[in-house]
């Protein structure tokens, strides 16, 4: 019975209680999928702002998805948007937020040493089944994951900006991840609507492998003076089928986050030529003009 007992909770537990750590663009983002989807969510963020400032957000973002799911019916868009919000909780305290969790996604600042701090805080308390998983960008899975004794349910859950939109969602196992976390993250992701691929613990992943390179090489470009940034861009969404071109997205997702990707990889892999620093983007950094949100980037915007 004992045995029946423990691989029937291997086999069939189903994530329902998410902890988001990290109140910001993506953990916004990837706590409005999991509670619109009918799951409990608690944001975790040390500053009370940016959590209401999150719930606001999560709130504007599921107006849109509102109207568009239920266009004519404004009694169930209504009923949508409320039970949404109802799935959602917002907490300062890490330790007792984690503590009915079935599924832990941290996405706060990408510095490796408190992403490790964190987690070895969480392994601490956290339920033994619960899985932990880092939404980085860049820095290996394997090292956050150096810092817990948990190593078989630790996986990296990459998503892309702007969360509720982008369909993606990167799975990337590490060797000692097990297979029950790994199924139980894959059927994760399919319950929150997004289309898994699974990649390992390799810089960059897929995406961000293909595209930071690709977008530093479009800087390039322009350093040399082959073509203008308006015209690269046009290039790339009507010769390529990209909704943005590099520009735009390098201003979408933001100048310094770009900086700090490539940085990271040049510093850990001098002799590649696709991670070599690219002074424009530099210059523009140090200028403050960090993309859309700082109202200037490669282009200038207006100030929300
Ligand atoms: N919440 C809900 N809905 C949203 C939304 C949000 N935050 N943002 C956009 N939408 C919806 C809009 O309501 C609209 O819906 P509709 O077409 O049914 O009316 C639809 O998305 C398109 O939005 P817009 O009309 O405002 O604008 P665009 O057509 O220009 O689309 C975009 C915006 C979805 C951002 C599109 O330009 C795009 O896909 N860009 C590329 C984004 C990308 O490449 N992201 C990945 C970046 S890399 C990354 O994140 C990795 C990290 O590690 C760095």
């Amino acid at each position: 019975f004992r045995r029946n007992l423990i691989t029937s909770n291997s086999t069939q537990m189903a994530i329902k209680n998410v902890v988001v750590i990290g109140g910001g663009l993506m953990g916004s983002g990837i706590a409005q999928v999991a509670a619109q989807n009918g799951q409990n969510v608690t944001i975790v963020d040390l500053d009370q702002k940016v959590l209401d400032k999150a719930k606001n957000s999560i709130n504007i973002s599921l107006q849109r998805i509102a109207k568009k799911l239920f266009k004519d019916d404004s009694v169930k868009a209504e009923k949508f948007l409320s039970d949404s919000m109802a799935h959602v909780t917002l907490s300062t305290n890490p330790e007792q937020a984690v503590n009915q969790s079935d599924l832990v996604v941290e996405a706060i600042v990408e510095k490796l040493n408190i992403k490790q701090k964190l987690f070895q805080t969480l392994d601490a308390v956290a339920p033994t089944h619960t899985v932990f998983a880092s939404n980085t960008s860049s820095l290996p899975i394997g090292e956050i994951a150096q810092s817990t004794n948990r190593k078989d349910r630790f996986v990296g859950l990459h998503f892309f900006n702007p969360v509720p939109v982008m369909k993606l969602l990167e799975v990337i196992r590490i060797p000692e991840t097990s297979d029950d976390t790994y199924n139980l993250v894959m059927e994760w992701g399919k319950s929150i609507g997004k289309q898994t691929v699974t990649c390992k613990d390799t810089p960059g992943f897929i995406v961000n492998r293909l595209l930071v390179p690709y977008m530093m090489e479009a800087v390039r470009l322009l350093e040399r003076g082959d073509a203008t940034a308006r015209d690269i861009d046009t290039a790339m969404k009507l010769g390529a089928g990209y909704p943005m071109g590099p520009f735009e997205l390098l201003d979408y997702v933001g100048l310094d986050t770009s900086k700090f990707i490539i940085e990271g990889w040049a510093e850990k892999f001098p002799e590649n030529p696709l991670f070599k620093p690219v002074p424009t983007l530099n210059r523009l950094v140090e200028e403050g003009k960090l993309g859309m949100k700082t109202g200037e980037g490669f282009y200038k915007y207006q100030k929300k």
